[in-house]
């Protein structure tokens, strides 16, 4: 098994001497994808419409659309945490939907740091040890985990907390927090779904400045769900998505009448 792991994601190590960063291959490739749910009284419910798009690496992109428009769909699917039902998703030029649980999830946790809503931290673990968390998988010797962590906690400026409790600590620490672990793991891509959804303004212009800086210095791929414009402005492009199908994608427009629009062609359709 450990073999067969090693000989499939031989693309990856690719990915890990930054090839791709230099060759402007798409770091995310969304080809016609749609995605069904089956519905309890029969049939299905079709949720995404031929979804196409490429994310380029060093790009800050948000998904925008109102609730129920598919969004966090399309993110679980970016993310390795669901499939598609329909269509070919290519992750750093290799379609990924051929591999089996267990790799998807050495996929997720190497590759992409995940940022949530509410969090998603353990309650009865430190600080510390969440940001640890998705080191635990890659055979790393517990001092350097430490350090890691801490180095993680530092940059997101939170390193005197490291022994207090996710409860004791503000929503924007909290998400803080859950930024330094996602990034723990070096990941080349960040998903965030509403990251900002549970906080208040000042806190949320705070996790988004950050995001700013992740992605500019560090050079992270960012990709963020959100329904608010406002979010949306902090990225470098929108894709709108409105009813399951993808009806703006470039770069954030200076009114948001102009995605509203899109919908309205959509409706026509
Ligand atoms: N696991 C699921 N099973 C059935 N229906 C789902 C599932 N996940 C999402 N949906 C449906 O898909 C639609 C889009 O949901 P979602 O992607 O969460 O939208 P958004 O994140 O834009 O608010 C909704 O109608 C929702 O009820
Ligand atoms: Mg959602």
């Amino acid at each position: 098994m450990a073999a067969a792991w090693a000989d499939r994601l031989e693309w990856v190590a690719d990915a890990d001497k930054d090839a791709y960063m230099k060759k402007q291959v798409p770091i995310i490739s969304m080809k016609k994808i749609c995605k069904s749910f089956p519905l309890e009284i029969g049939g299905q419910q079709q949720v995404l419409f031929d979804n196409t798009f490429d994310v380029m690496p060093g790009e800050f992109v948000a998904i925008m659309g109102p609730s129920g428009s598919g969004k966090s769909t399309c993110m679980n699917i970016i993310g390795a945490l669901d499939v598609a039902s329909s269509g070919v998703y290519e992750l750093y030029g290799k379609d990924i939907t051929t591999l089996l649980p267990d790799e998807l999830a050495r996929v997720r946790n190497e590759y992409i740091g995940f940022v949530f809503q509410n969090f998603n931290l353990l309650p009865k673990r430190n600080i510390l040890d969440n940001v640890m968390l998705p080191l635990m998988y890659r055979g790393l010797p517990m001092d350097e985990r430490v350090k890691r962590a801490r180095e993680m906690l530092k940059l997101v400026e939170l390193e005197k907390f490291e022994t207090y409790l996710p409860t004791q600590l503000s929503g924007g620490m909290k998400q803080r927090v859950a930024i330094a672990r996602a990034l723990a793991g070096d990941p080349k891509i960040i998903l965030a779904d509403e990251p900002t959804g549970a906080l208040d303004s000042k806190m949320g212009n705070e996790i988004l400045k950050f995001f700013k800086k992740l992605n500019s210095e560090l050079k992270i791929t960012i990709v963020m769900i959100t329904h608010e414009f406002e979010i949306a402005q902090y990225a470098n492009r929108v894709i709108h998505i409105y009813d399951g199908h993808i009806t703006y994608d470039g770069p954030v427009p200076k009114n948001e009448s102009v995605l509203v629009k899109s919908e309205q062609k959509a409706h026509k359709k």
